[in-house]
């Protein structure tokens, strides 16, 4: 296989993706097929809105297509913004909205644990045949640091590291993040696909 097709319009992720994956694989994303429109999410898991996405595209292209919902999980928000995390503040919030509201709950907090989680979703045909699962623990801070990255990066320092995901080098975010623990566990798979 030397191209993929993402099933995002979020181009940070795409990024993110091509740069896992390195140069030998052309990742394409929603940007090639605006036919698609928007896709609504309205699962209640990481897992059924990556079907949703890889399903609604994969009915559309006889390509294989990979698609990745996201999002910041924090204990002691029960899990919130989870599923909700590009919504957080609002259908139409922006993501500045979205951490100030998160900054905000999270006041006089002392319990800071959280983790980003991904899950991949492969489809073909408007069948899912795989789904992958990546999680990177760690925890938020006060105020945001560093201006890489993307969503809550700023925000969000992980385990065995003094650095947010947007001051670490991209490199160094693509090693140890929730979406390339999954992206691992994905080329492992395609590896073993003929
Ligand atoms: P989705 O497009 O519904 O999967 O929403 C994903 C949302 O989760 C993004 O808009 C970000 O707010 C957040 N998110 C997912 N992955 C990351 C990441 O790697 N860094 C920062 N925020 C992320």
């Amino acid at each position: 296989m030397n191209s993929l097709l993402v099933a995002t319009a979020n181009a940070h992720k795409t990024e993110e993706i091509q740069k896992i994956l390195g140069p030998e694989i052309s990742v394409q994303d929603l940007r090639t097929l605006p036919e698609v429109g928007d896709i609504v999410e309205d699962a209640l898991t990481f897992e059924g809105n990556a079907n949703i996405k890889s399903v609604t595209v994969s009915n559309l292209t006889p390509d294989l297509v990979l698609s990745d919902d996201s999002g910041l999980c924090v204990e002691a928000l029960a899990g919130a913004p989870g599923i909700r995390s590009a919504r957080y503040a609002g259908d139409d919030a922006t993501m500045e909205e979205n951490k100030a509201l998160l900054l905000q709950n999270l006041k006089g907090e002392s319990d800071r644990r959280a983790a980003f989680v991904c899950v991949l979703s492969v489809a073909r045909k408007g069948e899912v045949v795989a789904t992958f699962r990546g999680e990177c623990a760690g925890k938020i801070i006060d105020a945001e640091q560093g201006e890489g990255g993307f969503g809550y990066d700023p925000l969000f320092i992980p385990d065995g590291y003094t650095e947010t995901f947007a001051e670490l080098p991209a490199e160094v975010k693509n090693g140890i993040s929730h979406r390339a623990v999954a992206m691992q566990q994905f080329q492992a798979w395609l590896s073993l696909q003929s």
